[in-house]
């Protein structure tokens, strides 16, 4: 059986602002709002959705449904999916360009994420990266949400005949189950789903924690010194900065000797645009102080107009709730169109 479905969804009112083509590859990606996002989500994902923006169809997610597979409260979830739709409008998404919503506002993912659990592998989940880690030795007391987290993700994706998946590194598995599930589906039902690749950047797809470099920049680090948040004041980052892990050794230079400076060394070139070996040529015999300082001026300046807007766009919450609705008015549009399609291959439909 062949292994690509050609686009089936094309929407019915193509938003007055962007000019659809059916040649136009998908793109589909989302974002958990769990708070404190942090640069490593800026290098290793908003930064390249926002560059692509213009050459691809996108759909953008923030998935506060898989927020629930951790504890948190009404509050937090809420306060995190404000904050989070204003810091993707901050970091440039466009929704004139790109389609910007929350899960939970489209249902379609709710009940095809069910479907496709009956496609999924018990075994299969059971092998997550992601559910061994966050359920390390507790696997008796976390949620049953963390464990079908990846069915959720999959339905995300699936729906939109995505091509093209934007992440880090540390989703790349989540992509892959997604294909071996649209694969099943397809060889039982008929042709349905679109296989999905990860679109995942050779430099930034890892960044490391400040204080640790074997171990990646994470949201939920407790350790404040591990991750430059977006909000950080200038003085925390260069205070951040400062005291973040070096090698041994004094040569700014990046390479598999040298974990701390080849990740300090990746921000650096990130957010400069500059490749790391004329990074490396600048700081040639300058020893590590230097090239700290500067780098977080670079991040300071880097930050500095994103924060601006942030600022304003806190002060004008109506301004991403406004944006949100239409982004989900426009994705339900295709996630209907999918879910009808769906409903009939598995035999719901009945007539
Ligand atoms: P999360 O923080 O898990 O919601 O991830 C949001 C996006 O940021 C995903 O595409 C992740 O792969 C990416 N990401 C998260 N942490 C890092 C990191 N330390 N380095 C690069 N990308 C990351
Ligand atoms: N699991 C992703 C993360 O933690 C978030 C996510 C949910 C996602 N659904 C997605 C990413 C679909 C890409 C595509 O980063």
């Amino acid at each position: 059986m062949s292994t690509t479905v050609t686009r089936q969804l094309e929407p019915n009112a193509a938003p007055h602002t962007r000019t659809t083509s059916a040649a136009r590859q998908r793109v589909f990606s989302g974002i958990q709002p769990s708070g404190n996002f942090h640069i490593g989500n800026l290098l290793g994902a908003i930064n390249n959705w926002v560059a692509q923006q213009s050459l691809y169809d996108n759909v953008f997610c923030i998935v506060n449904l898989h927020a629930l597979s951790l504890p948190t409260t009404r509050d937090s979830l809420r306060a995190n999916t404000q904050d989070l739709a204003n810091t993707l409008l901050a970091c440039g998404l466009d929704p004139a360009e790109s389609i910007i919503f929350v899960q939970s506002d489209v249902r379609e993912h709710s009940e095809l994420c069910w479907l496709l659990t009956s496609v999924t592998q018990f075994g299969e989940l059971r092998r997550m990266t992601q559910f061994k880690d966050k359920s390390a030795g507790r696997d008796e007391n976390v949620s049953a949400a963390l464990f079908t987290y990846p069915v959720l993700q999959a339905a995300d994706i699936l729906l939109y005949d995505t091509n093209l998946v934007p992440v880090g590194d540390d989703q790349k598995q989540h992509v892959e189950i997604t294909r071996d599930l649209a694969t099943r589906f397809n060889a039982r039902y008929g042709e349905t789903f679109v296989l999905p690749e990860p679109d995942i950047k050779a430099a930034g797809a890892r960044i490391m924690a400040l204080d640790n470099p074997a171990k990646k920049m994470s949201k939920s680090d407790a350790t404040p010194m591990s991750a430059i948040a977006l909000t950080d004041p200038a003085d925390d980052i260069r205070r951040k900065i400062k005291r973040a892990v070096t090698d041994s050794g004094s040569e700014v230079t990046a390479g598999p000797d040298k974990p701390a400076l080849t990740n300090l060394l990746t921000i650096y070139s990130l957010f400069s645009g500059e490749p790391i070996p004329a990074v490396e040529a600048t700081y040639a015999g300058k020893g590590y102080g230097a090239f700290k300082t500067d780098l977080a001026e670079l991040i300071v300046d880097a930050l500095a107009p994103i924060q601006i807007r942030l600022t304003e766009l806190e002060a004008d919450p109506g301004i991403a709730i406004a944006a949100m609705a239409n982004g989900a008015d426009r994705a339900r549009e295709y996630a209907a169109a999918k879910m009808a399609i769906v409903r009939e291959r598995i035999g719901l439909t009945l007539a």
